[in-house]
């Protein structure tokens, strides 16, 4: 059943893009962008910004700037704003990390239901390796697996909240509770997760939670967030001239302050998909809550539509799951079905992802991969009815 009280026309009418009448099913390779952080993006600049530190208002404005883009991505998650590192991306802000967490001597645990992005960060350490492997046919990570492969010299267990080509959410909470038991920490890759429903990196277990405010209506800006006194316990390498306090002490460079506004106002923007009240925490909860149920009910038209498909495969069955599919189409490489959505107005993404190793488990990924369309909170029944449409014309 369709939600009928989700405002998804107010919500569509507040993302600029969506008015050229495409169909974005893409929002899992980064979302569309709202106008009031468009705004926020723009006043930071209009306002006059400097760089952080300095005797004058402007510089005054910058630090204001990145404290407000912490308390938010704080409340987003239900992490602490001083334990909030903000850089370029996720990518590149898990192999600062990593650096400083985990080298020879050590041992990782890596999934193959993760983006690479939280996998090779963690093999290129130095650390002895152990695989999580995915069961190819439902696409779950079985949990008993992780309690032979932490031991007593486990540095690290590295897994995602969901996987950003078959949706699946793994039980990352009864993983963090064999790490935790083993004196591991826990890095969560909740890039994927974050705009598919409510985070709280605490019930999690993640000692470190990782995210991208491009795949939830903000800029190209990533964040990790962690308990800033775990955070006290690491030295990343650093310039000696810049600050040795936590978290800046992680944050190499000038940051994009300009975008940081931007990640505010993503954040707030969020809190308020649908009417509430309360701490802007507590509305994050609800709003969240409401587009998760919002795109489920849309995927299981767009899913059961997939799977009746006579031409048409599907990758993995988790029972829990993002609003993500992967497919593919008899007769058609990936390249060519997301060419033929795109002359129909449809954007999908084809290819592995960058889930390097779990398309290689699914025995596609020197085939091309296949077509992922995914649902975010601004996506309506037209989206949906506009993709099944047009790969039912490929039979
Ligand atoms: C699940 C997941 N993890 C990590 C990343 C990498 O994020 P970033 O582009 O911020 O480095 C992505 C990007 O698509 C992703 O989907």
């Amino acid at each position: 059943m369709l939600d009928p009280t989700f405002p998804i026309e107010l919500v569509r009418s507040s993302y600029p893009a969506l008015a050229d009448g495409f169909a974005y099913l893409d929002g899992a390779a980064g979302t569309q962008t709202p106008q009031p952080v468009i705004d926020a993006v723009s006043a930071a600049y209009r306002a006059g910004i400097g760089n952080v530190g300095g005797a004058f208002p402007a510089s005054d404005r910058s630090g204001a700037i990145v404290a407000a883009c912490r308390a938010a991505v704080a409340d987003l998650v239900g992490g602490h704003p001083d334990g909030v590192v903000l850089g370029p991306n996720m990518t590149t802000l898990t192999y600062r990390l990593a650096r400083a967490i985990a080298g020879p001597g050590d041992e990782v645990v890596v999934s193959r239901l993760d983006h690479d992005a939280n996998v090779r960060p963690w093999t290129q350490t130095g650390a002895t390796v152990r695989w999580a492997e995915v069961d190819p046919v439902t696409g779950e990570l079985p949990v008993a697996q992780y309690a032979d492969l932490i031991g007593e010299r486990t540095r690290l267990v590295a897994v995602t909240a969901a996987s950003n080509i078959l949706g699946t959410r793994p039980d990352v909470a009864a993983i963090a509770e064999l790490a935790h038991r083993a004196g591991a920490l826990m890095y969560v890759d909740g890039v994927h997760a974050t705009p598919h429903g409510p985070v709280d990196m605490r019930a999690l277990g993640a000692d470190f939670y990782a995210t991208s405010a491009y795949k939830w209506s903000g800029p190209h800006i990533g964040a990790v967030v962690a308990d800033p006194a775990l955070l006290e316990t690491l030295r990343p390498d650093k310039l000696a001239s810049s600050p040795d306090t936590v978290p800046e002490r992680f944050e190499t460079g000038t940051a994009a302050f300009a975008d940081l506004a931007g990640v505010t106002a993503a954040v707030d923007h969020l809190a308020a998909l649908v009417p509430g009240t309360g701490t802007r925490r507590e509305r994050l909860l609800a709003s969240m809550s409401a587009a998760e149920e919002h795109e489920l009910a849309l995927f299981a038209v767009l899913i059961e539509g997939l799977e009746t498909m006579p031409h048409v495969t599907v990758y993995g069955k988790p029972a829990r799951r993002t609003a993500t599919a992967y497919f593919t189409v008899a007769g058609h490489t990936p390249r060519q079905v997301a060419e033929h959505l795109a002359g129909l107005g449809v954007n999908v993404w084809n290819g592995h992802n960058y889930a390097w190793e779990l398309t290689g488990a699914l025995g596609i990924r020197d085939s091309g991969g296949a077509v992922r369309a995914g649902l975010v909170h601004y996506n309506d029944r037209s989206d949906v009815d506009r993709l099944l449409d047009g790969v039912a014309r490929l039979s």
